[in-house]
């Protein structure tokens, strides 16, 4: 590496020197030379006549200005800098890529036999020298050219406005983009595909043509991504009075695809793994992530795309905004406490440990090394929390003004996350000058709350403490403006009324500093309450509840998600405890009245079925972890094994009732059928423990007539380690093994197997016929799930998993940076665990170090995690 890569700071910002109005790309495709043309109108807006563009592995062909050939240039190490420009020209710039040979899917790349771009964050500039910023927006004409008969199909942003072919077999689409936008949502596809059409009238009538553009033969599974599609387009009219923009919106699926999906202006690109689904080859886990997916990137359209971000610091904008819109999508469709639940797990689990990781950044970071490293559960998941408190904040009447008034000042142009939080705060008139610290501030916020009941004067007391401990990028930590939903109950389920100074008032609590009282008064008998209901801000709860008070809201709580929560809490406890007794050498133990709890929500015949699962579902391996400061990963597994065994033999009877009675002969995709296949195969999961397991899993794998219950039965043999495993297994493989996508799921199995041998199976597994290393969905699938849900034999003392990890990051550092680095991510926590596996991980990192070509990607990683 010549220069270690160098960091760029928010608070630099820039406006650019000049701007590009229109552009005309001209792409004359083959597979290893590629020509691009690119035809700029340019603008000078500052002093300087000198214009530098980005770009990265380009070769220069030709320089143009006004027509004619320019000398007055230099090639950077990634860029070109041209000089003496006129305040107006036009700019011709003829770059030659190799698409081929990109294995690391960004810029113009090959995907199985077709053509692709990905351009966001900063791909753009690997297919020509341009201002590859989002704050600079131009209109794009675009003509592709290519082979007549491997190519039918050319695509590009906009609308098709010519085409032909020429005798030496070759053809050509002309497209136009009518909406100025930044190079990050630009896309290009050729290729030979089976197309889905249907079409969408929107509110004011228009009529808008919908394509869905899959691999041959795949016609059978692009359905439920265009139901998904026409009920987002429709939802986005009725919840937020937001309509499509263009006459035509397209959708094609590619196998090969670092991220889950793309939002290119009218060309969405997506992972074929969030597109193609049938009953028989998509669990109904896959076809609600499709439905999330498609909703998210649709409404990328008027949050991200009208109004895009003024520079990459300000992702959370787009990606906060609109994940908090899917995550409405999906609740509106839905369950929207299953929704919830699901949501909560994430930032509970996953989240939090990134703001205790060296990786900790604000949900709008302040420095930026790789910008591919900053897609993260803090910018999107945490990030979203902090747009659904302002709706807390603001309800959703005042959300909605708001969103009026962001739309008004900013429609068409490139804004900051201060644009979004001042349009609400002006259209509703609530301070959220306290509030802002939120984009500014990272780590996790703990509140420790305590009570005290005065019978005498009938006030009750909630002492609420906020402490945000430091972490590795912010030492110092203020007081947050959290939004704290409480309720209190009386010993007979009521809810007690809330006042304060004689007044009714609401039950969001504003907690804004470090130590804050809340009398409650006329409160006649010794409340129970319910705290941060809807988990209204994304902090870690203390309160030292009783099991009575936990049952009680178990049942009780006004909401499902409160009551989830409860039991949540109350095996919390439990969980606590019987680490430190196993780690004391003593046995897993659950008191009767616990199990009980669970097995009145099993047998309580209101509750719906799909809630019933989450509330039998235990927290995770990864967010206990996120409990201890010192990780004992051995300990954490076998309390939650013994727990399951624990809850199976005392419970198998009722387990094995709701079993029976839930099987449905029929399939259907209805949120009612998933949510009975999904309580029937949590049953499964428990009865796995027992010795029942071996004959139910098998049985259920013979007779399943669609994905999800096939995938249980598997899941369920895997994790008990059921004799049927193996069989199971292969007939899968046999059954799959020319589908890639369909053996992803096989290959998650074998990465999380608990088996002593995995590590052997899965370094076999790498040479399975469906398996490659160039695809990052098979990566994840296989590696990925080893390194993150498998903790016992990923944190094996021999550091057999470590030296794997680290074999495999060296390898994908050349191949694909990108995914490299996100599955990197379980290593950096190493100070987490004790000293010889620390120890263990370190030299793999240090190895990386030592690489004289690392990635930046990786080295930002690296280095952070070393840091101290
Ligand atoms: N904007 C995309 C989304 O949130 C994310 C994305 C897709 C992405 N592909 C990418 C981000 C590649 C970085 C690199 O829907
Ligand atoms: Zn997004």
């Amino acid at each position: 590496m010549a220069q270690n890569p160098q960091a760029k700071y928010r608070t630099d910002y820039k406006e650019p020197s000049h701007t590009i109005t229109d552009i005309a790309l001209t792409f004359d495709l083959h597979d290893t030379a590629t020509t691009v043309s690119a035809v700029s109108q340019v603008k000078q807006m500052g002093q300087t006549t000198t214009l530098t563009l980005d770009g990265e592995g380009l070769e220069l062909k030709a320089l143009q200005v006004n027509g004619a050939d320019w000398q007055d240039y230099t090639l950077l190490e990634a860029g070109l800098e041209i000089r003496s420009l006129p305040a107006e020209c036009e700019l011709t710039i003829v770059t030659l890529i190799n698409p081929e040979a990109n294995s690391a899917l960004e810029g113009l790349y090959k995907s199985g036999g077709a053509f692709c771009t990905q351009c966001e964050a900063e791909g753009f500039r690997r297919i020509t020298y341009y201002l590859d910023r989002p704050d600079v927006l131009a209109k794009y004409t675009t003509t592709v050219i290519a082979d007549q008969a491997q190519y039918p199909f050319l695509l590009s942003n906009g609308n098709k406005i010519a085409e032909g072919s020429s005798d030496n077999g070759r053809h050509w689409v002309k497209w136009q983009d009518p909406h100025p936008k930044p190079a990050y949502l630009f896309a290009l596809v050729a290729g030979d595909f089976d197309v889905l059409r249907d079409q969408y009238i929107t509110q004011s009538g228009r009529h808008v043509a919908l394509e869905i553009f899959v691999d041959k033969g795949n016609l059978d599974r692009a359905n439920h991504a265009m139901v998904s599609l026409i009920n987002a387009m429709k939802w986005d009219e009725e919840r937020f009075d937001l309509e499509y923009d263009l006459d035509i919106y397209m959708v094609v699926a590619v196998d090969f695809f670092n991220m889950g999906a793309m939002e290119n202006k009218g060309l969405n690109v997506f992972n074929s793994k969030y597109v193609l689904a049938n009953e028989q080859t998509a669990t109904d886990t896959d076809y609600l992530g499709i439905e999330a997916v498609i909703g998210h990137e649709y409404f990328h359209n008027w949050t991200g795309n009208r109004v895009t971000c003024r520079d990459w610091f300000q992702l959370s904008l787009k990606e906060g905004l609109t994940v908090f819109r899917d995550q409405e999508f999906s609740s509106d469709l839905g369950s929207r406490a299953v929704n919830r639940i699901n949501n909560v797990r994430i930032i509970r689990g996953p989240q939090f440990a990134e703001d205790a990781s060296p990786m900790s950044h604000p949900i709008r970071p302040d420095q930026v090394i790789e910008m591919n490293n900053f897609y993260t559960l803090t910018v999107y998941e945490k990030g979203s929390e902090v747009i659904r408190m302002m709706h807390t904040l603001l309800g959703e009447q005042g959300f909605q003004k708001g969103m009026k008034l962001y739309f008004e000042r900013h429609d068409g142009t490139a804004a900051t996350c201060e644009d979004f939080v001042g349009a609400m705060e002006d259209a509703s008139g609530v301070d959220l000058k306290q509030f802002r610290l939120w984009y500014s501030q990272s780590g996790t916020p703990e509140l420790t709350v305590s009570s005290e009941y005065d019978a005498t004067a009938q006030t009750y007391t909630l002492t609420v403490e906020q402490v945000t401990e430091p972490t590795q990028d912010q030492k110092e930590k203020q007081p947050l403006h959290i939004p704290f939903d409480v309720e209190l109950y009386a010993k007979n389920g009521r809810v007690i009324p809330l006042q304060c100074n004689g007044e009714r008032v609401g039950h969001v609590l504003d907690v804004k500093q470090a130590k804050q009282t809340f009398v409650f008064e006329n409160v006649q008998e010794q409340p129970i309450p319910s705290l941060l209901r809807e988990f209204s801000a994304p902090v870690k709860l203390n309160y030292q509840y009783s099991d009575d008070e936990l049952t009680f809201l178990m049942v009780h709580a006004s909401n499902e998600f409160a009551r989830w929560d409860a039991g949540q809490m109350l095996l919390a406890k439990y969980i606590r405890a019987n680490v430190e007794r196993v780690q004391n050498g003593d046995n897993v133990t659950l008191p009767e009245s616990v199990v009980d709890a669970f097995r009145g929500v099993l047998l309580s015949d209101e509750l719906e079925p799909a809630f019933v699962a989450e509330m039998l579902s235990l927290p995770s391996h990864n967010e206990l972890s996120g409990w201890y400061k010192r990780v004992d990963v051995d300990a954490i597994a076998n309390v939650l094994k013994a727990l399951k065994v624990i809850l199976a033999t005392e419970m198998q009877d009722e387990f094995s009732a709701t079993y029976h009675v839930l099987k449905q002969d029929e399939y259907s995709i209805e949120h009612a059928a998933i949510g009975r296949r999904a309580l029937r195969n949590t049953c499964l999961a428990y009865l796995a423990f027992t010795e029942q397991g071996n004959t139910l899993a098998e049985a259920q794998y013979q007779q399943a007539n669609n994905m999800t219950d096939t995938m249980a039965a598997m899941a369920a043999a895997n994790s008990a380690g059921l004799m049927c495993r193996e069989t199971l297994m292969a007939d899968y493989s046999a059954k799959w093994k020319h589908d890639g996508l369909v053996m992803d799921k096989w290959f998650a199995l074998q990465g999380c197997n608990p088996a002593d041998n995995a590590l052997d199976v899965i370094k076999a597994t790498m040479s399975h016929e469906a398996f490659s290393m160039k695809n990052p969905n098979r990566i994840r699938s296989l590696i990925g799930s080893f390194l993150n849900m498998n903790p016992v034999r990923f944190h094996a003392k021999s550091g057999e998993g470590y030296r794997f990890a680290g074999e495999i990051l060296r390898e994908m550092n050349s191949s694909n940076p990108q995914v490299a680095s996100r599955l990197i991510d379980p290593l950096l926590k190493f100070r987490r665990y004790d000293e010889e596996r620390q120890a263990l991980i370190k030299a793999e990192l240090e190895g990386l170090k030592a690489m004289d070509n690392l990635a930046r990607d990786l080295y930002e990683k690296v280095t952070k995690a070393l840091e101290q």
